[in-house]
């Protein structure tokens, strides 16, 4: 997907959808790029980019936040670098580790997913969850079948009569969709995957929400992305 406005026609624009785009990070980004990725981030993201083991994770990580901040900061009108993220209540536990949030500007929503070198940001005026995974980490074998034994019993049973290759893309769409979910109400992984099914072919949409696969222009990943039907 090569830009945002592709990405939104893609999906049909759907109510409350301003933003989304799937990019990749360079291989060997030029350093005034990486300066210029930097150059916008506050000191926490820097930290935390400084952090990373490897140099795709870092570039990613750079890369990412950087078009996070210029897309919320094109949907705000404020300077991408005034922006400042919080860490909303945890919806578990309370404890303020959950979804990030714009300061002072609570019901501009959005959501942020890396995998590998690729990210892929939403923006949106209701709750949004994202996700954008490789096929490369899906697994083979033994740990394919361990992770799809974790699912909804749906979908363990949906999946369970493919052959190995469509099942590694059922789960690959599967898991875009239920984890761009779990995103988009903000309790990340923790809540399990077993409670809801979401499916494996045709969406099974929860209760209040509005679950898109997002084409993409490759085989080799997957996106989904999940809306609040109303703010
Ligand atoms: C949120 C979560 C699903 C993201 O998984 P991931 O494999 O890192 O996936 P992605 O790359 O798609 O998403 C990362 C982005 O999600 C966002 N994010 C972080 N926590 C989030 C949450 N609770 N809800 C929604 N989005 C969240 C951030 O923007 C993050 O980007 P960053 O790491 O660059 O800051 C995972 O980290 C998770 O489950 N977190 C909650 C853990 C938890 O529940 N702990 C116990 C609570 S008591």
């Amino acid at each position: 997907m090569s830009t945002a406005s592709d990405a939104l026609e893609a999906v049909g624009r759907p109510a409350g959808l301003l933003w989304l785009e799937i990019d990749t990070t360079p291989d060997d980004p030029p350093e005034p790029l990486v300066a210029r990725w930097s150059a916008v981030l506050s000191t926490a993201e820097r930290e935390r980019a400084a952090a990373f083991h490897h140099d795709r994770d870092r570039w990613t990580y750079l890369a990412s936040h950087h078009r996070l901040r210029t897309v919320l900061g094109h949907c705000s009108g404020r300077a991408p670098e005034s922006l400042e993220f919080v860490a909303a209540p945890c919806p578990t536990c309370g404890e303020p580790h959950g979804r990030p949030e714009l300061a002072g500007l609570p019901t501009l929503r959005f959501s942020l997913s890396h995998s590998h070198s690729r990210f892929a940001v939403a923006a949106a005026t209701v709750a949004v969850g994202i996700d954008v995974e490789e096929l490369d980490s899906i697994p083979y074998g033994k740990d394919l079948d361990a992770l799809i034994a974790g699912l909804h019993p749906a979908e363990v049973s949906e999946l369970g009569s493919l052959p190995e290759p469509e099942r590694r893309a059922g789960l690959l769409t599967c898991w875009t969709r239920k984890e761009a979910w779990l995103k988009g109400r903000g309790v990340g992984l923790a809540e399990g995957l077993d409670t809801t099914a979401v499916g494996v072919g045709e969406v099974r949409q929860p209760s209040g929400w509005q679950i898109i696969d997002v084409p993409t222009t490759t085989a080799d990943h997957g996106c989904a992305l999940a809306l609040a039907i109303s703010a």
